[in-house]
């Protein structure tokens, strides 16, 4: 009886894992979600009702998997893509498709904020810039645009809130995602009634916000029919997709990093104290260890880079992949690891959904840079991989300048299941990078979470010295460093070299649509 669930909201669909104590997992699975909807250039959308559906299947699958009865697990999290807004009515209803963390159409509403509340006070309310990927400015464009609607809205929540309110019938959030909405005050733990006031939100629209440990509610009955569940089941806060994957990953201590491979790239790493970047290029963050804080640098464009490339061109792999019964990435990849590293004068730029750290830019635009005649699908692939580990240096110089001290970096998110990626991050990062026992990331660190709410452990750090363990260290390969350092040079002037034209491409795709 003492398992824990964790389930993770995530893009790509909603992961449900039962974890024993000591951190092996006995079940785990994935209900797909509908590709997010892309509008416009720039836009992304996802029906919460979606992620509820995807939800319900995980849960059973997962519980079919362990063999398990809803009798056995002791307490569940949560956790999720962050910054969504979800908008329900008075009636719980769903008011429109919900604008998800990756969405870019609110830089006037971001501006906006920053010349009504000020850059500077901005960062003493919350600790962050206005950023098109946070919830505040997608509210806010809600109100510009579709006022009506946005009268109608008794409630916002984030994506893994809805899951929770639907799980347990309560309005919940936590910290770790709750910073990420804008209206947080990061530093006190609560919600920033000044901001709020600067803004003209009322604060009844907002859930109560609870440390991550902390149980947020119970298994309604009505949930517990239709998931297997046990009714009563606690749920605790869990935590955004990034805290809790840093949960799982151990990043519980100072000089703990975690890479994590997703949708998005994240560099996390775990502060005492909550530490500002004056430029705003990296987040801070509350941790999900109870009066703990973090920094991240985020790149928008990372697993989705492949993806894309996959959609798009990946039509042979994926027809093979499916009569080998294989991960049509895996055919992918092979390609590029006969290529050499540099991928002979070949970079991309990833910035397929705009980008974050370092560059804050919602109409920032991939590239291929370098192409001759004598390039190949090879180089085209392996550049990708490289330009998403390029995109993650860049947080780990801003980290180097603000003196945060990064001893060492462990590897999770599905990308870092390849091998090739995991050498070429080594190698791009000069650093060595650790791998873990489980690689199941956001999900597990809930679990963990659940393990703390029910006391199996007392401390989010004890559930690390009890469930993580690291599988394989890889070295950084010293010719390959001196290599991509060369490269690096070329890659971070690509950005600043090309901003303004991209800027006008940007305006002239919107123009066109
Ligand atoms: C973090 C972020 C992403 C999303 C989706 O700031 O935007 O990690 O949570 O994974």
């Amino acid at each position: 009886m003492s398992y824990m669930m964790g389930i993770d909201v995530g893009t790509t669909g909603t992961r449900a894992v039962i974890v024993r104590p000591d951190g092996h997992v006995l079940g785990a699975a994935t209900g797909d979600h509908q590709p997010m909807r892309m509008p416009k250039p720039g836009w992304a959308e996802q029906d919460p009702e979606d992620w509820w559906q995807a939800t319900i299947f995980a849960v059973r699958a997962a519980l079919a998997e362990a063999g398990l009865k809803g009798t056995d697990i002791a307490a569940i999290g949560l956790s999720g893509q962050m910054h969504g807004v979800v908008l329900l009515d008075k009636a719980r209803a769903v008011l429109r498709p919900s604008l998800i963390w990756c969405d870019q159409r609110s830089q006037a509403q971001c501006d906006w904020i920053t010349a009504r509340v000020g850059y500077d006070r901005l960062i003493r309310l919350v600790s962050n810039p206005a950023l098109t990927g946070f919830s505040a400015p997608k509210l806010l464009w809600v109100r510009d645009n579709e006022p009506k609607l946005f009268e109608r809205a008794a409630h916002f929540l984030l994506p893994t809130d809805f899951a929770r309110l639907r799980l347990t019938g309560e309005f919940a959030t936590e910290v770790s995602d709750a910073s990420g909405t804008l209206l947080f005050d990061v530093t006190n733990r609560r919600w920033s009634q000044e901001m709020l006031g600067a803004l003209e939100l009322d604060s009844k629209l907002l859930p109560r916000a609870y440390e991550s440990p902390e149980v947020t509610g119970e298994i309604s009955r009505e949930t517990a029919l239709v998931t297997g569940l046990k009714a009563g089941t606690p749920v605790v806060g869990g935590g955004g997709d990034q805290a809790s994957s840093a949960v799982g990953n151990g990043i519980v201590l100072p000089g703990l990093t975690s890479a994590t491979l997703g949708t998005s790239g994240v560099i996390f790493t775990y502060t005492d104290t909550p530490t500002l970047d004056p430029r705003g290029r990296i987040h801070t963050f509350c941790h999900a260890v109870p009066g703990k804080w973090h920094v991240m640098g985020v790149t928008q464009g990372a697993g989705l880079s492949l993806r894309w490339f996959r959609d798009q061109f990946g039509a042979s792999e994926t027809w093979l992949a499916g009569r080998m019964g294989v991960d049509p990435y895996e055919l992918i990849i092979e390609q590029a690891a006969k290529i050499p590293p540099g991928s002979e004068g070949l970079l991309w730029l990833p910035y397929l959904m705009g980008e974050r750290t370092p560059h804050l830019d919602a109409h920032a635009r991939a590239q291929w840079f370098g192409l001759t005649a004598a390039h190949t699908r090879g180089h085209m692939i392996r550049s990708i991989l490289e330009g998403v580990a390029f995109s993650l240096r860049d947080s780990f110089e801003i980290f180097m300048e603000l003196g945060i001290p990064v001893e060492q970096i462990r590897a999770s998110g599905g990308g870092s299941r390849s091998f090739l990626w995991r050498q070429i991050q080594a190698d791009i990062y000069g650093k060595e990078l650790v791998t873990l026992r489980t690689s199941e990331g956001s999900a597990f660190g809930a679990a963990l979470l659940a393990g703390v709410g029910a006391k199996i452990y007392s401390s989010v750090q004890e559930s690390s010295r009890e469930a993580i363990q690291i599988r394989e260290r890889m070295a950084p390969n010293v010719a390959n460093v001196q290599t991509y350092d060369r490269l690096y040079q070329v890659y971070r002037s690509l950005y600043p070299a090309g901003r303004e034209l991209a800027h006008q491409l940007a305006a002239l795709g919107e123009e066109a649509r």
